[in-house]
C-alpha cells in the first residue's frame, strides 16, 4: 500500500519487515507487561494480520503503530458477507501521547481498511477516545462473541457493515489471553 501523508511531520505507511524489532520495543515501552508485543508477535507470525501500519515522524522514528486482524463472521445467511476486523492494539510512544499522533494513524489506517474493502471494524478501547473516529458501542451490541459492554465498539465503513446484523463473530486465537 502506498505511503499516506496525514499530517505536515507525520507519515503513516504499511509495516516493513525492518520494522519489527523497533515496534517490539515501542509496545514494551507504551504496556505495563509484554503481553501486546506477543499479540503482535503472534497475529503477524499466524497469519491474523488484516493491516499493519506505523506512524513515523519527521527524523523517521516509528512513534506509534496498529494492528488489525481477521475476525471471523459466523454468520448464516445474509450477514455472512461482511468483512470484519478488529483493531488492536494502537500504540503511542509514551513521550508523544496526546499531541495527534495517535489521531493521525487511526484515521489514515481506517482509510487504507477501506481500501481494503474491509466492511466493519471492532475494537475494545477508552470509551471517551474511540467515539471521535465514529466507533459506536450501539452498533457493538449487534455483534455477538467474547465481548460486550461500553468499551466494545464497532465502526461500519460500508453500508454491508450496518446491514444484516446481527452476526457472530470469534477474534484471532492470540486474543483468547485476553478474554
Ligand atoms: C490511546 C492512544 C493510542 C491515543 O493516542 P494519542 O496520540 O496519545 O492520542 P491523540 O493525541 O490522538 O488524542 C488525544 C486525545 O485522546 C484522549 N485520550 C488519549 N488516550 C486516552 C485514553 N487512554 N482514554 C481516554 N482518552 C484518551 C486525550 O484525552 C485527548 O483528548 P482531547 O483531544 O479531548 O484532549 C495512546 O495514548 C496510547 O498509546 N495509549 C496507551 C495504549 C492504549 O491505551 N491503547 C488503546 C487501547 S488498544
Amino acid at each position: 500500500m502506498s505511503e499516506l501523508m496525514t499530517g505536515s511531520d507525520l507519515v503513516v505507511r504499511d509495516l516493513e519487515p525492518a520494522d519489527e524489532a523497533i515496534v517490539r520495543e515501542l509496545l514494551l515501552a507504551v504496556y505495563p507487561s509484554d503481553m501486546e508485543a506477543r499479540l503482535v508477535h503472534k497475529l503477524r507470525h499466524c497469519g491474523a494480520l488484516v493491516l499493519e501500519q506505523v506512524a513515523v515522524d519527521e527524523n523517521g522514528a516509528i512513534v506509534g503503530h496498529v494492528a488489525y486482524s481477521r475476525v471471523t463472521n459466523a454468520a448464516i445467511g445474509p450477514g455472512q458477507a461482511i468483512q470484519v476486523a478488529c483493531l488492536s492494539p494502537v500504540s503511542v510512544l509514551p513521550n508523544v501521547q496526546r499531541q495527534g499522533v495517535g489521531d493521525r494513524l487511526i484515521r489514515s489506517s481506517l482509510k487504507s481498511l477501506s481500501e481494503l474493502e474491509e466492511d466493519l471494524v471492532l475494537v475494545l478501547g477508552p470509551p471517551a477516545y474511540f467515539p471521535r473516529f465514529g466507533f459506536d458501542p450501539e452498533l457493538a451490541k449487534k455483534i455477538h462473541g467474547p465481548y460486550a459492554g461500553g468499551a466494545f465498539m464497532a465502526l461500519a465503513l460500508t453500508e454491508a457493515g450496518t446491514k444484516n446484523l446481527p452476526i457472530e463473530v470469534a477474534f484471532a486465537t492470540p486474543f483468547e489471553e485476553f478474554e
